[in-house]
């Protein structure tokens, strides 16, 4: 059965610039800057439909809030992939699970041949005065934020052919790490830094012959913590590319997963934990305390949400995906089995928290998040959630037809606990047609404000916001 929703799935945005767009409520007079959030802004590459949520065509979107108003404009991230589909018709790069026609792809590439794409359709950072748009191959787009336009590219390594890299880099002050894993006969997952003069230095590495997939590691205050799933791939097999990238994996539920410590500073291998199987997009924090290293992350039994996110699946409103949990886990030095529990049984994805002032803390409690309600539980994502890491209830914003994405915390000037201050999110309101930035008291999550979009934006990402006048 076809959803309400459908279009937010497959479809394409227009490219638009709104100022002062029609607000209900009042923004908080503290709430000034700039949120951008990645996604995708069309499922079609000239006449060719993706079969994959992660497979659309990358678009920004950018709100500017200043002044008790907010200005919206969005674009298409200018990419070779682009221009590429624009002049042959159809997708012309291989993408997370959807190729090029066999006869063109043969001429243009594999991973191992020439270049992969540079769609950078999934997360936003700025680090050392630039803004990136970022995916999982290693081809990550810089942009300027006032016009959305791109800028140029940047790769880890000078040639970037055979690796993928998170999307999810981690930062402090000084530096921004990632973990590239380069494909070959014996693969690697490579720990990176780059400092503020933008120049990078690896690390550390880690060995592997099955090199499994991740979108995201931990880090802790002396840790870089790679989290091996038993969802890996023969690296031959990307090399003979019969199959679009993921469909190259494979669960193997006999295998741990593996938690790699290494050194933040030396990049030596610290520790190697095993774990019962299970499977993360993402890490929500990490700390360490009495002698641990604890992981806090979104996990799952296996890797099948993978399958729930065709986009064949996720437009049927029978759909049950997969709950993601938030789960502790416990890595002991001395002691090889790490142990976990969960700290709610709420589904959450697309978890965030206070990362600037509690990222690396013990004491951080709030986790935001979509999920699904208890009562709807087929279908889309239908509902923000506030998790409490300590114990406490879980909050929820819900409306009917409406389905929100990702929810950034913009902290109020002067507070001090990591919900003092707003969640920004953009829902879809399906029986408007449209979409509007939803403006949440991060502490409550009561509605505060909603400025509304004039379009009906397609379920994206990741965004960010940076604050600022
Ligand atoms: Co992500």
């Amino acid at each position: 059965m076809q959803t309400i929703y459908r279009s937010a799935l497959q479809g394409e945005n227009r490219e638009f610039q709104a100022r002062n767009i029609p607000l209900e409520g009042r923004l908080p007079t503290w709430l000034s800057g700039r949120l951008i959030r990645n996604g995708p802004g069309s499922t079609r590459f000239g006449q060719q439909e993706v079969r994959h949520w992660f497979d659309g065509q990358a678009m920004l979107h950018q709100f500017d809030i200043h002044h008790g108003q907010v200005d919206y404009a969005c674009r298409f991230l200018e990419s070779q992939a682009r221009q590429a589909a624009e002049s042959s018709g159809q997708i012309s790069y291989p993408e997370f699970a959807t190729d090029p026609c066999r006869s063109l792809f043969k001429k243009v590439m594999t991973l191992f041949g020439r270049s992969s794409s540079d769609n950078a359709k999934v997360s936003i950072t700025q680090f050392a005065g630039a803004y990136m748009a970022l995916a999982e191959t290693p081809i990550q787009v810089e942009f300027d934020p006032e016009t959305l336009r791109s800028a140029g590219v940047f790769t880890y390594e000078a040639n970037p052919v055979g690796q993928m890299t998170t999307a999810h880099p981690h930062q402090d002050a000084e530096h921004l790490y990632n973990v590239v894993t380069r494909f070959n006969r014996v693969s690697e997952y490579r720990f990176y830094r780059m400092g503020l003069d933008r120049q990078t230095q690896m690390v550390g590495a880690v060995k592997t012959g099955q090199p499994s997939y991740m979108h995201s590691f931990g880090l802790s205050p002396h840790y870089a913590i790679i989290t091996e799933f038993p969802f890996v791939v023969n690296p031959l097999n990307l090399l003979l590319w019969l199959r679009p990238f993921i469909e190259n994996y494979q669960w193997k539920p006999r295998r741990p997963t593996v938690f790699w410590l290494l050194d933040r500073e030396t990049g030596t291998v610290a520790g190697r934990y095993e774990s019962d199987p299970f499977f993360a997009f993402h890490h929500v924090n990490a700390f360490e305390r009495d002698g641990e290293v604890v992981v806090d992350l979104v996990g799952y039994d296996n890797a099948s949400i993978i399958q729930h996110y065709y986009l064949n699946r996720l437009t049927d409103s029978q759909v049950k995906l997969p709950h993601g949990t938030l789960r502790r886990y416990h890595v002991q030095p001395g002691k090889k089995r790490v142990t976990w529990e969960k700290l709610t049984h709420d589904c959450i994805e697309l978890p965030r928290t206070d990362y600037d002032r509690y990222n690396l803390r013990g004491d951080y409690r709030s986790v935001y998040g979509i999920g699904l309600r208890g009562d709807q539980p087929t279908g889309f994502y239908n509902q923000l959630v506030k998790l409490d890491t300590q114990g406490g209830a879980t909050l929820t914003w819900h409306t009917e037809g409406c389905y929100p994405g990702e929810s950034v915390f913009a902290a109020r000037p002067g507070g001090t606990a990591d919900d003092d201050g707003v969640l920004l999110s953009v829902v879809l309101d399906t029986t408007a047609g449209n979409s509007f930035l939803l403006v949440l008291d991060a502490r409550t999550l009561q509605e505060v404000a909603r400025a509304t979009l004039p379009q009906a934006v397609m379920f994206g990402f990741h965004g960010h916001f940076m604050a600022g006048d």
